[in-house]
């Protein structure tokens, strides 16, 4: 059977933020399904519960939920610490929560823009924080984060949620470049538009990514312990061309 550092498949032990997000519930079906321990974190008790009780359902040896809002990152470490204890441990920490936020909204008012960054960045990097140390201390474990291709170069329709997403993976580089020679695997992930509630009001969703082939391909990568994954995979060639599109171009197009 594949393993997971010391762990089987089966026996690993994920811990899920932002748990009723599209990806990650997709994600999480395929994990269940092998048979692995999760810890889910959301902020909605009533779709939270649906989600655990859909995985114990689907072969999970272990799930336990908590309620919490992630923004608050105050009660991140006590969060942390009780995840880690309810499972005996902790092999995968998968980062899913996140906003798409109203760009139009964010132009004009620096509040609606920083809860954005807050949502996006600021909290996703005190939860990193806490489980990169935790698994450099052990020296093994995966940190999976859903970052986007809207962070790997701003454009006017959604530079907010871009800059949080490209902090975001700027930190994550940093954060790989540290951890990697402490056993400790950093994956970003890089979907492009994929089918789910956040983007289910946008024009020509019905042709975004399923939902279930990303998740797929997220199990996978981090199961060979990749560094950064472009989900569906032509969005790595389409993001190598964008980012080198000259500025004086890149300006006066309307993407
Ligand atoms: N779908 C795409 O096209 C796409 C592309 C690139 C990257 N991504 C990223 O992938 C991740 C998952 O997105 P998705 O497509 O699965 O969208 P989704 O179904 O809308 O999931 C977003 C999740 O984040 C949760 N969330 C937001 N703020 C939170 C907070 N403060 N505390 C706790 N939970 C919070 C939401 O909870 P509620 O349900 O309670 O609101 C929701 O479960 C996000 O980081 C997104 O930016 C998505």
């Amino acid at each position: 059977m594949a393993t997971t550092q010391n762990r089987t498949v089966s026996q690993r032990k994920i811990l899920v933020l932002g748990a009723t997000s599209g990806i990650a519930e997709a994600t999480c079906r395929i994990w269940a399904s092998q048979g692995a321990s999760l810890f889910l974190v959301a902020r909605n008790a009533e779709k939270l519960n649906a989600v655990a009780q859909d995985l114990r359902a689907r072969g999970a040896s272990f799930v336990e939920a908590a309620v919490a809002d992630l923004d608050d990152t105050d009660r991140h470490p006590a969060l942390l610490a009780h995840a880690v204890n309810a499972m005996g441990g902790l092999d995968v920490a998968y980062l899913a929560h996140g906003v798409l936020g109203d760009q139009t909204r964010a132009e004009q008012d620096f509040n609606s823009t920083a809860r954005i960054l807050h949502t996006n960045m600021i909290a996703p990097v005190s939860l990193i924080t806490w489980l990169a140390n935790f698994f450099v201390e052990r020296h093994t474990g995966t940190i999976a984060v859903l970052s986007s291709v809207a962070g790997d170069r701003g454009r006017k329709s959604n530079y907010v949620y871009g800059s949080s997403k490209a902090g975001l993976s700027a930190f994550l580089d940093g954060l790989r470049n540290r951890v990697d020679r402490e056993g400790v695997n950093i994956l970003t992930i890089k979907p492009g538009p994929t089918k789910t509630a956040m983007t289910a009001s946008m024009k020509g969703s019905e042709k975004f990514a399923d939902v279930n082939a990303v998740a797929k391909a997220i199990v996978t990568a981090i199961d060979k312990r990749m560094d950064t994954l472009y989900v569906p995979f032509q969005w790595q060639p389409i993001m190598f061309v964008i980012r080198h599109i000259p500025e004086r171009v890149f300006k006066k197009l309307n993407l």
